[in-house]
């Protein structure tokens, strides 16, 4: 059965489409919506030059597409980046991380000239928060920076039985309302042994392409 957000995730992806330009190489992302983008490029692979992931399961999925998977690092500045995201408020900044891919979506977002991400209207929120902030941690370092999330006004949980591509952890950061997007990823990057917070406010998204069945609306 399709639901309205499966809908609107493949409505938001098919128009990130319109991003493409021949030549590029195009940052991708992680995730439900992501997947659906990639299964949209697949038909338009021969106009790209490859692509740049955040994930192994894109890597997967974008080799089995057909599309070649590029290392950041030999592939330079890119010029499109296209993601999903947890939440994303009016000012197009985001919660990112339910699926574990954060660090390397931060990175490849801050590489890119263009961040075009693709949500479903029930990732619209006034105030970020409302989804558990995913914050990547060094192991040895995981209940020393949770006690700092507490004192931070944050109720870490601990995504336990998983590593990320990087072999770290998460702590899912529940009861977090932030009001002040960048001040809260400072404090937490700020915080010895995290790898990284899933508030993307220093580097917003450019677009924020919102899905739902009756078309698609620009953030
Ligand atoms: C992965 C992410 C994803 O963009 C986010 O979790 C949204 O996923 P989906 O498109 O499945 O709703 O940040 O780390």
């Amino acid at each position: 059965m399709t639901t309205d957000t499966d809908s609107g995730k493949k409505l938001a992806a098919l128009e990130a489409l319109k991003w493409l330009e021949d030549g590029m190489v195009v940052g991708v992302g992680t995730g439900s919506t992501v997947n659906l983008f990639i299964d949209a490029l697949a038909a338009q692979r021969h106009r790209i030059r490859g692509a740049v992931s955040s994930s192994s399961a894109s890597s997967q999925r974008l080799a089995a597409a057909g599309i070649e998977v590029l290392d950041l690092n030999s592939a330079g500045s890119l010029e499109l980046y296209v993601d999903g995201a947890d939440e994303t408020d009016t000012h197009r900044r985001l919660v990112k991380g339910g699926g574990g891919a954060l660090t390397r979506e931060k990175i490849i977002a801050a590489a890119s000239r263009k961040f075009v991400c693709i949500v479903d209207e029930s990732k619209v929120v006034d105030v970020l928060g409302r989804f558990p902030v995913p914050v990547e941690v060094i192991p040895m370092a995981r209940s020393y920076v949770a006690r700092q999330l507490v004192a931070l006004g944050g109720q870490p949980v601990w995504r336990e039985q998983y590593l990320t591509d990087n072999g770290n952890q998460i702590l899912d950061v529940h009861g977090l309302r932030i009001l002040d997007p960048l001040a809260i990823e400072n404090a937490i990057e700020n915080i010895t042994g995290v790898v990284t917070a899933g508030v993307f406010a220093r580097r917003p998204a450019d677009v924020v392409l919102v899905g739902d069945p009756g078309g698609v609306r620009k953030l």
